[in-house]
Protein backbone atom coordinates (compact mmCIF):
# COMPACT_ATOMS: atom_id res chain seq x y z
CA UNK A 1 0.00 0.00 0.00
CA UNK A 2 1.84 3.05 -0.89
CA UNK A 3 1.02 6.78 -0.33
CA UNK A 4 -1.54 6.44 2.77
CA UNK A 5 -3.36 9.41 3.61
CA UNK A 6 -7.02 9.99 4.99
CA UNK A 7 -8.17 10.12 1.32
CA UNK A 8 -6.90 7.09 0.07
CA UNK A 9 -8.35 4.95 2.80
CA UNK A 10 -11.62 6.94 2.07
CA UNK A 11 -11.27 5.64 -1.92
CA UNK A 12 -10.45 2.50 -0.82
CA UNK A 13 -13.78 2.63 1.26
CA UNK A 14 -15.47 3.35 -2.05
CA UNK A 15 -14.40 0.93 -4.06
CA UNK A 16 -14.50 -2.23 -1.31
CA UNK A 17 -17.14 -4.09 -3.03
CA UNK A 18 -17.27 -6.12 0.37
CA UNK A 19 -18.74 -2.30 2.10
CA UNK A 20 -22.43 -2.84 1.66
CA UNK A 21 -22.35 -5.82 3.96
CA UNK A 22 -21.43 -2.93 6.99
CA UNK A 23 -25.09 -2.26 6.65
CA UNK A 24 -26.40 -5.86 7.87
CA UNK A 25 -25.10 -4.97 11.16
CA UNK A 26 -25.86 -3.23 14.07
CA UNK A 27 -23.23 -1.12 15.17
CA UNK A 28 -23.44 1.55 18.10
CA UNK A 29 -22.97 5.10 16.15
CA UNK A 30 -19.48 6.12 16.18
CA UNK A 31 -17.63 3.41 17.85
CA UNK A 32 -14.97 1.33 15.82
CA UNK A 33 -15.20 -1.53 16.96
CA UNK A 34 -11.80 -4.15 16.97
CA UNK A 35 -12.91 -6.99 18.88
CA UNK A 36 -14.81 -9.39 16.38
CA UNK A 37 -12.13 -11.65 16.73
CA UNK A 38 -13.88 -12.09 20.68
CA UNK A 39 -17.80 -10.94 19.75
CA UNK A 40 -18.89 -10.34 16.75
CA UNK A 41 -21.71 -7.75 16.31
CA UNK A 42 -25.15 -8.50 16.28
CA UNK A 43 -26.92 -9.01 12.26
CA UNK A 44 -29.84 -6.83 12.08
CA UNK A 45 -31.41 -10.29 11.07
CA UNK A 46 -31.63 -11.83 14.34
CA UNK A 47 -33.70 -9.24 15.84
CA UNK A 48 -36.71 -10.79 13.92
CA UNK A 49 -35.84 -13.93 13.50
CA UNK A 50 -35.39 -14.29 17.80
CA UNK A 51 -39.46 -12.68 17.12
CA UNK A 52 -39.96 -14.93 15.38
CA UNK A 53 -38.39 -18.11 17.19
CA UNK A 54 -40.06 -17.25 20.59
CA UNK A 55 -43.52 -15.94 19.58
CA UNK A 56 -44.75 -18.24 16.82
CA UNK A 57 -41.95 -21.44 17.44
CA UNK A 58 -41.71 -21.49 21.46
CA UNK A 59 -44.75 -19.88 22.31
CA UNK A 60 -47.36 -20.70 19.42
CA UNK A 61 -45.73 -23.58 18.07
CA UNK A 62 -44.64 -25.29 21.36
CA UNK A 63 -43.58 -28.87 21.19
CA UNK A 64 -44.81 -29.60 17.69
CA UNK A 65 -41.87 -26.67 16.80
CA UNK A 66 -39.10 -29.80 17.20
CA UNK A 67 -40.73 -31.33 13.59
CA UNK A 68 -42.29 -28.00 12.48
CA UNK A 69 -39.50 -25.39 12.95
CA UNK A 70 -37.12 -27.86 12.01
CA UNK A 71 -35.80 -27.59 15.47
CA UNK A 72 -34.23 -31.13 15.45
CA UNK A 73 -32.17 -31.07 12.25
CA UNK A 74 -30.54 -27.29 13.05
CA UNK A 75 -27.36 -28.99 14.43
CA UNK A 76 -27.25 -30.50 10.85
CA UNK A 77 -28.29 -27.77 8.68
CA UNK A 78 -25.94 -24.93 10.42
CA UNK A 79 -23.11 -27.14 10.23
CA UNK A 80 -23.78 -27.72 6.93
CA UNK A 81 -23.31 -23.77 6.21
CA UNK A 82 -20.22 -23.59 8.39
CA UNK A 83 -19.40 -26.34 6.20
CA UNK A 84 -18.87 -24.58 2.88
CA UNK A 85 -16.59 -21.87 4.91
CA UNK A 86 -14.30 -24.32 5.95
CA UNK A 87 -13.94 -26.48 2.98
CA UNK A 88 -15.24 -29.60 4.57
CA UNK A 89 -18.47 -31.28 2.87
CA UNK A 90 -22.10 -30.23 4.21
CA UNK A 91 -22.38 -33.30 6.60
CA UNK A 92 -19.22 -33.72 7.99
CA UNK A 93 -20.09 -30.56 10.50
CA UNK A 94 -22.89 -30.16 13.52
CA UNK A 95 -23.00 -27.26 14.87
CA UNK A 96 -23.15 -28.40 18.96
CA UNK A 97 -21.96 -27.45 22.33
CA UNK A 98 -19.20 -25.40 22.99
CA UNK A 99 -15.53 -25.22 21.83
CA UNK A 100 -14.14 -26.23 24.89
CA UNK A 101 -16.55 -29.59 24.84
CA UNK A 102 -15.65 -30.11 21.29
CA UNK A 103 -12.40 -30.28 21.87
CA UNK A 104 -12.52 -32.91 24.53
CA UNK A 105 -14.89 -35.30 22.05
CA UNK A 106 -12.02 -34.50 19.16
CA UNK A 107 -9.67 -35.36 21.39
CA UNK A 108 -10.95 -38.81 22.12
CA UNK A 109 -12.35 -39.59 19.07
CA UNK A 110 -8.73 -39.25 17.67
CA UNK A 111 -7.13 -41.06 20.73
CA UNK A 112 -9.61 -43.86 19.60
CA UNK A 113 -8.93 -44.03 16.25
CA UNK A 114 -5.26 -44.40 16.98
CA UNK A 115 -4.75 -46.88 19.95
CA UNK A 116 -1.50 -47.93 19.62
CA UNK A 117 -0.11 -44.61 20.62
CA UNK A 118 0.07 -42.27 23.63
CA UNK A 119 0.95 -38.79 23.35
CA UNK A 120 -1.11 -36.02 22.57
CA UNK A 121 1.05 -33.17 21.22
CA UNK A 122 -0.53 -29.33 21.61
CA UNK A 123 0.93 -25.88 22.36
CA UNK A 124 1.70 -24.17 25.43
CA UNK A 125 1.11 -20.92 24.56
CA UNK A 126 -2.04 -22.13 22.93
CA UNK A 127 -5.96 -20.99 23.70
CA UNK A 128 -5.80 -22.43 27.61
CA UNK A 129 -9.63 -23.93 26.94
CA UNK A 130 -7.26 -26.30 24.54
CA UNK A 131 -4.66 -27.13 26.96
CA UNK A 132 -6.83 -27.14 30.04
CA UNK A 133 -8.92 -30.06 28.11
CA UNK A 134 -5.74 -31.91 26.93
CA UNK A 135 -5.00 -31.83 30.55
CA UNK A 136 -7.85 -33.24 31.79
CA UNK A 137 -8.22 -35.88 28.94
CA UNK A 138 -4.41 -36.77 30.54
CA UNK A 139 -5.61 -36.88 34.15
CA UNK A 140 -8.20 -39.03 33.33
CA UNK A 141 -5.94 -41.49 31.49
CA UNK A 142 -2.95 -41.90 32.90
CA UNK A 143 -0.99 -43.79 30.30
CA UNK A 144 -1.03 -40.57 28.05
CA UNK A 145 1.51 -37.84 27.69
CA UNK A 146 0.95 -34.47 26.93
CA UNK A 147 3.86 -33.39 25.17
CA UNK A 148 4.24 -29.55 24.85
CA UNK A 149 5.48 -27.04 22.25
CA UNK A 150 7.42 -24.25 23.74
CA UNK A 151 8.13 -26.69 26.74
CA UNK A 152 9.33 -29.68 25.25
CA UNK A 153 10.55 -27.85 22.16
CA UNK A 154 10.49 -24.88 20.42
CA UNK A 155 8.32 -26.43 17.40
CA UNK A 156 5.17 -28.48 17.32
CA UNK A 157 6.69 -30.02 14.28
CA UNK A 158 9.93 -31.10 15.67
CA UNK A 159 7.84 -33.07 18.39
CA UNK A 160 6.08 -35.32 15.93
CA UNK A 161 6.95 -38.72 16.55
CA UNK A 162 5.48 -41.97 15.82
CA UNK A 163 4.32 -42.20 19.28
CA UNK A 164 2.26 -39.48 18.82
CA UNK A 165 -1.44 -40.25 18.54
CA UNK A 166 -2.93 -36.78 17.90
CA UNK A 167 -2.15 -33.16 17.43
CA UNK A 168 -4.60 -30.49 19.07
CA UNK A 169 -3.17 -27.01 17.49
CA UNK A 170 -5.09 -23.45 16.54
CA UNK A 171 -4.93 -22.28 13.02
CA UNK A 172 -4.64 -18.57 13.73
CA UNK A 173 -2.79 -18.05 17.51
CA UNK A 174 -5.84 -16.41 19.66
CA UNK A 175 -2.78 -14.02 20.99
CA UNK A 176 -0.01 -13.08 18.35
CA UNK A 177 -2.73 -13.81 15.61
CA UNK A 178 0.09 -16.38 13.70
CA UNK A 179 -1.14 -18.47 11.07
CA UNK A 180 -0.13 -21.73 10.74
CA UNK A 181 0.01 -23.32 7.60
CA UNK A 182 -2.59 -26.37 7.66
CA UNK A 183 -1.91 -28.07 4.69
CA UNK A 184 2.23 -28.49 5.63
CA UNK A 185 1.26 -29.73 9.08
CA UNK A 186 -1.25 -32.18 8.78
CA UNK A 187 0.91 -33.56 5.69
CA UNK A 188 3.76 -33.92 8.44
CA UNK A 189 1.62 -35.38 11.41
CA UNK A 190 -0.28 -37.52 9.00
CA UNK A 191 2.77 -38.93 7.63
CA UNK A 192 4.60 -40.07 11.33
CA UNK A 193 0.70 -41.59 11.88
CA UNK A 194 -0.96 -38.90 13.49
CA UNK A 195 -4.41 -37.15 13.44
CA UNK A 196 -4.79 -33.61 13.77
CA UNK A 197 -7.32 -31.63 15.35
CA UNK A 198 -7.36 -28.23 14.33
CA UNK A 199 -9.02 -24.91 16.75
CA UNK A 200 -10.64 -22.84 13.55
CA UNK A 201 -11.99 -20.20 16.42
CA UNK A 202 -9.71 -17.53 14.60
CA UNK A 203 -10.05 -18.12 11.17
CA UNK A 204 -13.62 -19.57 10.21
CA UNK A 205 -16.05 -16.94 8.94
CA UNK A 206 -12.92 -14.35 8.02
CA UNK A 207 -10.92 -16.47 5.54
CA UNK A 208 -10.81 -19.48 3.21
CA UNK A 209 -10.24 -22.51 5.04
CA UNK A 210 -9.51 -26.02 3.53
CA UNK A 211 -9.97 -28.93 5.54
CA UNK A 212 -10.91 -30.93 3.03
CA UNK A 213 -8.17 -30.68 0.67
CA UNK A 214 -5.02 -30.35 3.41
CA UNK A 215 -6.83 -33.83 4.58
CA UNK A 216 -8.19 -32.50 7.91
CA UNK A 217 -8.87 -35.25 10.39
CA UNK A 218 -11.19 -32.86 12.98
CA UNK A 219 -11.54 -29.54 13.39
CA UNK A 220 -13.70 -27.64 15.99
CA UNK A 221 -14.43 -23.55 16.23
CA UNK A 222 -16.73 -21.33 17.76
CA UNK A 223 -19.68 -19.31 16.08
CA UNK A 224 -19.42 -16.22 17.83
CA UNK A 225 -16.52 -14.17 16.80
CA UNK A 226 -15.61 -13.48 12.88
CA UNK A 227 -19.24 -16.09 12.67
CA UNK A 228 -21.30 -13.36 14.65
CA UNK A 229 -23.65 -15.85 16.21
CA UNK A 230 -24.00 -14.02 19.24
CA UNK A 231 -22.11 -14.39 23.12
CA UNK A 232 -21.91 -17.92 24.04
CA UNK A 233 -23.27 -19.52 20.39
CA UNK A 234 -23.13 -22.94 20.08
CA UNK A 235 -19.78 -24.21 18.84
CA UNK A 236 -18.76 -26.55 16.01
CA UNK A 237 -17.35 -30.26 15.24
CA UNK A 238 -15.69 -31.19 12.12
CA UNK A 239 -14.90 -35.11 11.26
CA UNK A 240 -13.59 -36.23 7.91
CA UNK A 241 -15.86 -38.47 6.35
CA UNK A 242 -13.18 -41.19 6.07
CA UNK A 243 -13.61 -41.75 9.88
CA UNK A 244 -17.74 -41.52 9.50
CA UNK A 245 -18.83 -45.17 11.15
CA UNK A 246 -15.71 -44.74 13.20
CA UNK A 247 -16.11 -42.09 15.62
CA UNK A 248 -15.93 -43.33 19.26
CA UNK A 249 -16.73 -40.63 22.21
CA UNK A 250 -16.95 -40.63 25.58
CA UNK A 251 -20.06 -38.27 25.60
CA UNK A 252 -23.02 -40.72 24.33
CA UNK A 253 -25.81 -38.65 24.99
CA UNK A 254 -28.91 -39.42 23.24
CA UNK A 255 -28.52 -37.03 20.66
CA UNK A 256 -25.68 -38.97 19.26
CA UNK A 257 -27.44 -42.55 19.21
CA UNK A 258 -28.62 -43.90 15.81
CA UNK A 259 -32.07 -43.71 16.46
CA UNK A 260 -32.53 -41.80 19.62
CA UNK A 261 -36.38 -41.83 19.58
CA UNK A 262 -36.60 -45.42 19.20
CA UNK A 263 -34.85 -45.13 23.64
CA UNK A 264 -33.67 -48.20 23.31
CA UNK A 265 -31.20 -48.88 26.24
CA UNK A 266 -27.98 -49.73 24.76
CA UNK A 267 -26.19 -47.01 22.99
CA UNK A 268 -25.15 -47.13 19.22
CA UNK A 269 -23.57 -44.34 17.93
CA UNK A 270 -25.16 -42.49 14.59
CA UNK A 271 -23.00 -43.75 11.70
CA UNK A 272 -21.65 -39.97 10.54
CA UNK A 273 -21.47 -36.82 12.16
CA UNK A 274 -24.09 -37.00 14.43
CA UNK A 275 -21.75 -39.37 17.03
CA UNK A 276 -20.13 -35.86 17.97
CA UNK A 277 -23.44 -34.70 18.92
CA UNK A 278 -24.57 -35.18 22.69
CA UNK A 279 -27.99 -34.14 23.96
CA UNK A 280 -30.58 -31.41 23.60
CA UNK A 281 -29.38 -28.00 22.20
CA UNK A 282 -29.96 -24.74 23.15
CA UNK A 283 -32.89 -23.98 20.09
CA UNK A 284 -32.64 -19.92 20.77
CA UNK A 285 -28.82 -19.68 20.31
CA UNK A 286 -29.02 -21.78 17.27
CA UNK A 287 -31.65 -19.85 15.35
CA UNK A 288 -29.67 -16.54 15.67
CA UNK A 289 -27.20 -18.69 14.27
CA UNK A 290 -29.03 -18.75 11.27
CA UNK A 291 -29.53 -15.19 9.85
CA UNK A 292 -25.84 -14.54 10.63
CA UNK A 293 -24.49 -17.86 8.75
CA UNK A 294 -27.08 -16.32 6.27
CA UNK A 295 -25.23 -13.36 5.73
CA UNK A 296 -22.06 -15.45 4.55
CA UNK A 297 -24.03 -17.29 1.14
CA UNK A 298 -23.04 -14.75 -1.20
CA UNK A 299 -19.55 -13.50 0.18
CA UNK A 300 -16.07 -14.09 -1.89
CA UNK A 301 -13.81 -15.18 0.71
CA UNK A 302 -11.06 -14.83 -1.31
CA UNK A 303 -12.18 -11.15 -1.68
CA UNK A 304 -12.53 -11.18 2.95
CA UNK A 305 -9.07 -12.41 3.11
CA UNK A 306 -7.27 -10.31 0.65
CA UNK A 307 -8.87 -6.95 2.60
CA UNK A 308 -8.76 -8.54 5.97
CA UNK A 309 -4.80 -8.37 4.98
CA UNK A 310 -5.25 -5.00 3.57
CA UNK A 311 -6.76 -4.14 7.03
CA UNK A 312 -3.82 -5.52 9.21
CA UNK A 313 -1.14 -4.30 7.18
CA UNK A 314 -2.72 -0.77 7.24
CA UNK A 315 -2.88 -0.74 10.88
CA UNK A 316 0.97 -1.88 11.15
CA UNK A 317 2.42 0.51 8.79
CA UNK A 318 -0.11 3.53 10.73
CA UNK A 319 0.98 2.21 13.95
CA UNK A 320 4.31 2.11 12.84
CA UNK A 321 4.32 5.67 11.41
CA UNK A 322 2.31 7.42 14.34
CA UNK A 323 2.61 5.84 17.26
CA UNK A 324 6.64 5.56 17.28
CA UNK A 325 8.40 6.34 20.53
CA UNK A 326 5.81 5.09 22.85
CA UNK A 327 7.35 1.53 23.80
CA UNK A 328 4.66 -0.71 21.46
CA UNK A 329 6.28 -3.70 20.02
CA UNK A 330 4.23 -5.79 17.39
CA UNK A 331 3.74 -9.05 18.37
CA UNK A 332 2.05 -10.32 15.24
CA UNK A 333 4.13 -11.59 11.95
CA UNK A 334 4.89 -9.13 9.81
CA UNK A 335 4.11 -10.67 6.86
CA UNK A 336 0.40 -10.44 6.19
CA UNK A 337 0.16 -14.14 4.51
CA UNK A 338 1.22 -15.32 7.88
CA UNK A 339 -1.32 -13.99 10.35
CA UNK A 340 -4.85 -14.10 11.08
CA UNK A 341 -7.17 -10.97 11.12
CA UNK A 342 -6.00 -10.00 13.89
CA UNK A 343 -2.77 -7.51 15.10
CA UNK A 344 -1.37 -8.17 18.64
CA UNK A 345 0.30 -4.93 20.07
CA UNK A 346 2.49 -5.16 23.01
CA UNK A 347 2.82 -2.20 25.69
CA UNK A 348 4.16 -2.82 29.24
CA UNK A 349 0.72 -1.07 30.02
CA UNK A 350 -1.30 -2.18 27.59
CA UNK A 351 -4.55 -2.78 30.01
CA UNK A 352 -4.52 1.29 30.59
CA UNK A 353 -3.96 1.65 26.71
CA UNK A 354 -6.99 -0.91 25.74
CA UNK A 355 -9.19 0.64 28.50
CA UNK A 356 -8.17 4.50 27.90
CA UNK A 357 -8.70 3.66 23.98
CA UNK A 358 -12.47 2.06 24.89
CA UNK A 359 -13.36 5.58 25.97
CA UNK A 360 -12.35 6.89 22.60
CA UNK A 361 -14.81 4.96 21.15
CA UNK A 362 -12.25 2.25 20.05
CA UNK A 363 -12.78 -0.83 21.02
CA UNK A 364 -9.67 -3.93 21.18
CA UNK A 365 -8.99 -6.00 23.88
CA UNK A 366 -6.11 -7.35 26.03
CA UNK A 367 -4.38 -10.73 26.84
CA UNK A 368 -2.47 -10.97 30.02
CA UNK A 369 0.53 -10.17 30.24
CA UNK A 370 1.24 -7.33 28.03
CA UNK A 371 -0.86 -7.70 24.66
CA UNK A 372 -3.32 -5.63 22.98
CA UNK A 373 -5.33 -6.96 20.71
CA UNK A 374 -7.10 -5.25 17.33
CA UNK A 375 -9.66 -7.63 15.44
CA UNK A 376 -10.35 -6.65 12.07
CA UNK A 377 -13.16 -8.15 10.31
CA UNK A 378 -13.37 -7.11 7.08
CA UNK A 379 -17.51 -7.46 6.70
CA UNK A 380 -17.89 -4.40 8.60
CA UNK A 381 -14.47 -2.84 9.29
CA UNK A 382 -13.87 -0.16 7.06
CA UNK A 383 -10.28 0.86 5.92
CA UNK A 384 -11.16 4.25 7.41
CA UNK A 385 -12.09 2.98 10.75
CA UNK A 386 -8.72 1.92 10.89
CA UNK A 387 -7.36 5.70 10.21
CA UNK A 388 -9.47 6.44 12.81
CA UNK A 389 -8.29 3.86 15.31
CA UNK A 390 -4.67 4.87 15.03
CA UNK A 391 -5.06 8.52 15.44
CA UNK A 392 -6.86 7.86 18.54
CA UNK A 393 -4.27 5.51 19.47
CA UNK A 394 -1.30 8.03 18.97
CA UNK A 395 -3.25 10.84 20.78
CA UNK A 396 -3.98 8.43 23.69
CA UNK A 397 -0.45 7.28 23.92
CA UNK A 398 1.00 10.90 23.28
CA UNK A 399 -1.78 12.56 25.81
CA UNK A 400 -0.97 10.00 28.16
CA UNK A 401 -4.32 9.10 28.63
CA UNK A 402 -3.55 5.66 29.64
CA UNK A 403 -1.93 6.78 32.60
CA UNK A 404 -5.01 8.22 34.49
CA UNK A 405 -5.09 5.03 37.11
CA UNK A 406 -8.98 4.45 36.81
CA UNK A 407 -8.04 2.76 33.46
CA UNK A 408 -5.78 0.57 35.40
CA UNK A 409 -8.84 -1.16 37.38
CA UNK A 410 -9.21 -4.24 35.93
CA UNK A 411 -12.45 -6.03 34.89
CA UNK A 412 -13.62 -9.45 35.26
CA UNK A 413 -13.05 -9.86 31.21
CA UNK A 414 -10.66 -8.13 30.08
C1 LIG B 1 -8.77 -20.59 20.09
C2 LIG B 1 -9.92 -20.65 21.04
N1 LIG B 1 -10.42 -21.84 21.40
C3 LIG B 1 -11.48 -21.92 22.26
C4 LIG B 1 -12.06 -20.77 22.77
C5 LIG B 1 -13.21 -20.77 23.73
O1 LIG B 1 -13.86 -21.95 23.89
P1 LIG B 1 -15.31 -21.92 24.58
O2 LIG B 1 -16.24 -21.28 23.62
O3 LIG B 1 -15.61 -23.33 24.88
O4 LIG B 1 -15.22 -21.08 25.81
C6 LIG B 1 -11.57 -19.51 22.39
C7 LIG B 1 -12.20 -18.29 22.93
O5 LIG B 1 -11.81 -17.20 22.76
C8 LIG B 1 -10.47 -19.46 21.52
O6 LIG B 1 -9.97 -18.28 21.16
Amino acid sequence: MVEIDRQTVERLDREDELAPYRELFQLPEGLIYLDGNSLGPAPKAVFAEMEHAVREEWANGLIGSWNEAGWFDLPRRLGACIASLIGAEADEVVVSDSTSINVFKALQAALALNPGRKVILAEQAGFPTDLYIAQGVQAWNKDLELRLEGRDGERIEELIGPDVAVVLVNHVDYRSGALRDMAALTASAQAAGALVVWDLCHSAGVMPVDLGGCRADFAVGCSYKYLNGGPGAPAFIYAARRHHGRIAQPLTGWWAHRRPFAFESAFEPAAGIGALLCGTQPILSLRALLPALAIFERVDLVRLRAKSEQLTELFIELVERCCAGHGLRLLSPRAASRRGSQVAIGHDHGYSVVRALVERRVVGDFRAPDVMRFGFAPLYIRYRDVWDAVERLGEVLESGLWREPRFAVRSIVT
